[in-house]
């Protein structure tokens, strides 16, 4: 007896007003059927199906990634009409698992739990009870408590609106039932629709027992109709990671102004400051601080380094005891070795800086592979471009480059040389010479300068 899943990802998500399918709308960076594809895949399964229709093959392009099987649901005619287009590839001995693709924030321990409860009956539902049920199915029980059927809110009396347990949309039912059950269903309800939720009322009249689970968190259940609701799901996802982060020994110093949309690895009594947003991969060290209003974007960051307010930083290496910022822009490619200095207004791109380097003011440094202790002054730019193609610039250990200094590449600087202010460097320099190339200053005493109004 295996298990399958199921995912419904087909609707069109009509309260979203969108061009896109509902699914691909996203929840700190990932859109919501790859959070519900990833929990549902880290279980026990033997097959994972996803039924697919709004939007054609916009979703499964945009999860070409994930290990699937896709089918495509061509006329959206309700939920059981998606489930029935996964019974072919069902086994009658097999426990499949249905999933909506709009509930991305439940975990896999209750999915768990809802598998394990499926065993004996064959059927088990995850329901919850909720302040406001408002726009979910509600669970009807009879005067025993017994579940008696769901009643889709549309068709709800006013009684039955009351009723504040609803369908989670999630549940494990055995193959052959399923596949019995989906083939009875009918579109004899307000919506014209084949409800999946009507099983439940055949189950009760095989005398099947229908096992109910609750969630631990109501967090889990979320489904998401409209853009309020994204929001809402939004908020609390990112809360949810804030906890996980301070648990896991990182200070965020307001944990309501921080997001991250991707993964985040960071060793102890790092802090993180105000509206930073983390995305993709990034890892931090120990001692490590965030200023506020920083992007990080696949950054690796070494022990003690220090990022300073409103950097952003992408694809790139940082070492350890760096200090970058505040204003600094590291762009993909590039390494910078421990105790490398960035300043503000500096620009760097595809380069290698060497250990305690300093490019501290106004730079742009882009395709260069700098050594070790060497200092760039304010305004220095390396000239990588002709208009063709990138050209490198190399500066080798102990260089001292002085301001307002142009590199033109290709170009190399070695070891212990000297580049005098202004100077427009267009051939290499030799180790421990000095360089300099600006107009000699001439001196015009008893100058006038012009004045105003004649
Ligand atoms: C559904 C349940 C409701 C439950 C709620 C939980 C039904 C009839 N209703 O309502 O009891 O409280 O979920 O969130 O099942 N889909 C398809 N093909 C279709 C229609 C829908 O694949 O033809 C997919 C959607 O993409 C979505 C999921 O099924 O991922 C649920 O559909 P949706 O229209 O959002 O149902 P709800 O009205 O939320
Ligand atoms: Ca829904």
């Amino acid at each position: 007896m295996g298990l399958s899943i199921v995912i419904l990802a087909a609707g069109q998500g009509t309260r979203m007003r969108s061009r896109w399918p509902k699914v691909l709308h996203r929840v700190a960076g990932r859109t919501l059927l790859e959070h519900v594809y990833q929990t549902a895949s880290s279980l026990q399964h033997d097959s994972l199906i996803i039924i697919y229709g709004h939007g054609g093959s916009q979703v499964p392009e945009a999860l070409a990634h994930v290990d699937a099987e896709w089918i495509e649901q061509t006329e959206q005619l309700g939920t059981g009409h998606a489930v029935a287009q996964a019974l072919p590839r069902i086994d009658d001995n097999d426990d499949v698992l249905l999933l909506n693709g709009d509930v991305p924030l439940v975990c896999a321990g209750t999915l768990e739990r809802l598998t394990a409860a499926a065993r004996d009956s064959g059927f088990a539902l995850l329901t919850a009870i909720l302040d406001d049920p408002g726009g979910y199915g509600r669970i009807v029980r009879d005067g025993s408590g017994k579940v008696v059927r769901i009643v889709e809110e549309k068709d709800a009396s006013m009684d039955e609106r009351a009723i504040r347990e609803i369908n989670t949309g999630m549940m494990v039912v055995r193959g052959a039932l399923l596949k019995r059950w989906i083939e009875a269903l009918d579109k004899g309800n307000r919506q014209g629709e084949y409800y999946l939720t009507d099983i439940v009322a055949m189950a009760v009249r095989e005398h099947v027992n229908i096992e109910c689970i609750q969630p631990h968190s109501l967090n889990e259940i979320m489904g998401i109709n409209d853009r309020v609701q994204l929001a809402r799901v939004e908020n609390t996802y990112r809360q949810m990671q804030a906890e996980q982060l301070m648990q896991d020994g990182v200070t965020l110093v307001d944990p309501a102004r921080f997001d991250l949309r991707g993964t985040l690895k960071a060793g102890m009594d790092t802090v993180i400051d105000v509206n930073v947003i983390i995305e993709g991969e990034v890892s931090l060290g120990d001692d490590v601080r965030i200023g506020a209003n920083c992007v990080l974007r696949d950054v690796a960051v070494g022990d003690n380094a220090e990022i300073q307010p409103n950097c952003v930083i992408e694809h790139a290496t940082i070492g350890r005891q760096c200090r970058i910022g505040p204003f600094a822009r590291i762009r993909p490619d590039t390494v910078l070795a421990d105790g490398v200095h960035i300043g503000n207004f500096v620009e760097v791109k595809k380069s290698e800086i060497g250990p305690g380097s300093k490019v501290n003011h106004l730079s742009y440094i882009g395709d260069t592979e700098i050594g070790r202790g060497v200092n760039v002054g304010a305004g220095t730019i390396t000239c990588n471009y002709d208009g063709a193609s990138k050209h490198k610039t190399i500066i080798e250990d102990d260089v001292f480059i002085g301001s307002d200094t142009q590199l033109v590449a290709p170009v190399r600087v070695a070891a212990g040389a000297t580049i005098g202010a202004g100077t427009t460097v267009t051939r290499d320099v030799e180790a421990g010479t000095l360089a300099i190339g600006r107009a000699e200053q001439r001196t015009v005493k008893g100058w006038k300068r012009p004045k105003k109004g004649g």
